[in-house]
């Protein structure tokens, strides 16, 4: 290709086709080789799954049979309502509950908060908005993913409404401080780690099927390709009477294509729906839930092992318990201020990136700028361990001199 890969976007609308053929070509050409990489074995940024060849496949049947899966009665219907009980299945959650399947956490995070608003302000919510309602409060772990402050906006709640909570040495929760007493609605986010009862780390889910609510991820540890998630409600008639509006052309018949006793869009924001399930469905059905538990235990111990290495390496230095598949470290020199150890780090994740050898990403720490390595990634073998840890070796010193002048 000559010329930038984003000069060749900068086209205008084609009036005329160039035929599927040639456009096929365009994408081998333009696309393919400049996707995000996540498909590979040291791709380690951020938290995100790395798809699976099964998953491939059924998003092409998927989109090749094109249904909606807002309602109706045909098969795909009964995929999904079969995916979102095995998944309840899967995390121990009772499978009566109201299931649907969303975009990712994110929206399975706000359509969660939105039953919990509904349930605990009543009916006038829909009706009059928040019109009187003085205060709701939204108690989080000061560590909560930054979507929830967006659910919170989103509902009307404002970022005020969320209170964070402190959180142990180990970032953990303190879960002493959440209030049962005060009869709260207890929402779980689990993104990265709500299906871990499929794992031999089920232990650190313990309880989470008590929550009235619960949101998952599938694209991410359960290798789902992008992108879906879950999200699931204790009492069907909390989350219906929070969602559901049927005008006249969507109402349910008793026979044809209307019928159907589940209507997913009576539970979730979206009317027209894609047949995400199958990805899910499918993947399932052909590796087994154990393989993907097995995933979750061959990835935490990567994890456990390049802490290992981080620990025995004079340069380098963790930054947080492993308490997963997430490993937070810096590379370090005498002699460098925390600042400075800041801008280093920044530096290097940049160079590991740029070098094609992994691709991590950065957080901060208790104020300090850490190299964060999500090992969520069913590729990743012990040898790509070894290879992130020389390219760290090799580039540290570069970060430090581009840093220090
Ligand atoms: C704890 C947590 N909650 C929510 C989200 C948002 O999920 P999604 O990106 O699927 O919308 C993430 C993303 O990784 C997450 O880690």
């Amino acid at each position: 290709m000559t010329g930038s890969v984003p000069d060749s976007f900068a086209g205008p609308l084609p009036r005329e086709g160039i035929g599927a053929e040639a456009a096929y070509a365009e994408v081998l050409a333009r696309v393919v080789p400049y996707t995000m990489g996540n498909d590979h074995a040291r791709f380690w940024g951020w938290y995100m799954g790395t798809g699976t060849p099964v998953g491939n496949l059924a998003d092409l049947v998927a989109s090749a049979l094109n249904p909606n899966l807002g309602g109706g009665d045909h098969a795909p219907v009964l995929v999904e309502q079969q995916v979102v009980r095995w998944c309840a299945e899967a995390v121990g959650y009772p499978t009566s509950a109201s299931c649907l399947l969303v975009s990712g956490a994110s929206e399975a995070n706000l359509v969660g908060l939105a039953v919990a608003r509904s349930a605990v302000l009543g009916p006038t919510v829909r009706t009059e908005g928040l019109a009187g309602v003085w205060t709701v409060a939204v108690y989080a772990s000061s560590e909560v993913h930054s979507c929830h402050r967006k659910s919170c906006e989103l509902l009307g709640l404002g970022e005020a409404s969320l209170r964070l909570l402190p959180v142990h040495e180990d970032q953990t929760l303190d879960v002493a401080a959440l209030a049962q007493r005060e009869g709260l609605w207890l929402h779980v986010d689990g993104a990265i780690g709500g299906f871990l009862g499929l794992s031999a780390h089920r232990d650190l889910v313990r309880g989470m099927a008590r929550a009235d609510s619960l949101a998952l991820d599938l694209h991410t540890w359960m290798q789902a390709p992008m992108d879906v998630g879950l999200v699931l409600v204790r009492d069907e008639a909390a989350h219906r009477a929070t969602f559901s509006v049927v005008p006249a052309y969507l109402r349910h018949a008793t026979r044809g294509l209307a019928a159907g006793d589940v209507w997913f869009t009576e539970y979730g924001i979206d009317l027209t729906r894609g047949f995400r399930a199958l990805r899910v469905w499918m993947a399932l059905l052909a590796h087994g839930a154990d393989a993907h538990g097995a995933v979750m235990d061959r990835t935490t111990a990567l994890a456990y092992r390049l802490a290992e290495l981080v620990d025995g390496h004079p340069a380098l230095e963790r930054l947080a318990p492993v308490g997963c598949d997430i490993v937070c470290l810096r590379y370090r020199v005498d002699g460098l201020d925390e600042e400075q150890l800041d801008a280093v780090n920044r530096e290097l994740v940049l160079l590991v990136q740029e070098s094609g050898v992994a691709v991590v990403t950065e957080t901060t720490l208790r104020g300090r700028l850490a190299v964060r390595v999500a090992i969520g990634n069913h590729r990743t073998r012990p040898e790509d361990l070894d290879l992130f840890v020389a390219a760290l070796e090799r580039l540290g010193p570069r970060a430090v001199a581009i840093v220090t002048g």
